[in-house]
């Protein structure tokens, strides 16, 4: 199958100012050179619009999960779990996460995001997703990028990006023409 798989980056911080903005742009700027795949972006900001205290649009969230095959979740770390605003967007909607592929990359102090993911991964379990193993994880990520938001360790981040990037899209494919064979949300009605 030649098809291509559909990838949603997800912003995880809709915090002002977020650095989220440095690591998803050079995410993107690495997959517009992968083949066979086509991105599509999930942020909190964009979905909340501009006031404080709006809602998620979950119509909009739906669709764009629902199109998706699998996703590449950006995320800090906050207090050693994952951000309040990307639980929310996890948690507005549910079968359209279902029988797809979930992959990390993360961020912050010390830890790099890691103990962020570990969290996600219990999360995403709850989803009926398959999460990668492999991630990518920049620790003191202030320190990580120059001013024009490319890493200094530009060809280990790369590394990476890609081996993370192959096995998600292994699983998008097979995990796509399994739910094309068998409906998921038939398994074990
Ligand atoms: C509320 C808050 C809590 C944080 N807690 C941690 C933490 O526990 N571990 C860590 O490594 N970094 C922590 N950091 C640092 C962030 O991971 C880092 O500032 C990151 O750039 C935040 O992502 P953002 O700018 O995209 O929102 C924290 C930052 C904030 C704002």
């Amino acid at each position: 199958m030649n098809e291509k798989m559909t990838i949603a980056v997800i912003y995880g911080s809709a915090r002002q100012g977020r650095f989220c903005d440095t690591v998803v742009n050079w995410v993107l700027t690495e997959l517009w050179a992968e083949s066979g795949i086509r991105i599509t972006l999930i942020d909190p900001l964009e979905l909340k619009g501009p006031a404080d205290d709006a809602a998620i649009n979950v119509g909009i969230l739906e669709q764009r999960i629902a199109d998706a095959d699998a996703f590449i979740v950006v995320t800090p770390e906050y207090n050693h779990g994952y951000p309040a605003a990307l639980k929310e967007l996890i948690d507005s909607c549910y079968a359209p996460w279902h029988a797809k592929s979930v992959g990390f990359i993360s961020y912050g102090g010390v830890s790099g995001g890691l103990r962020a993911v570990e969290q996600l991964r219990q999360v995403f379990a709850e989803l009926h997703t398959v999460t990668i193993r492999d991630t990518v994880s920049f620790s003191n990520v202030w320190s990580q990028f120059d001013a024009a938001g490319n890493p200094f360790k530009a060809v280990e981040a790369k590394a990476s990006l890609l081996v993370m990037l192959r096995r998600l899209k292994w699983w998008a494919r097979a995990l796509k023409t399994a739910r094309r064979e068998n409906a998921y949300s038939g398994v074990a009605a």
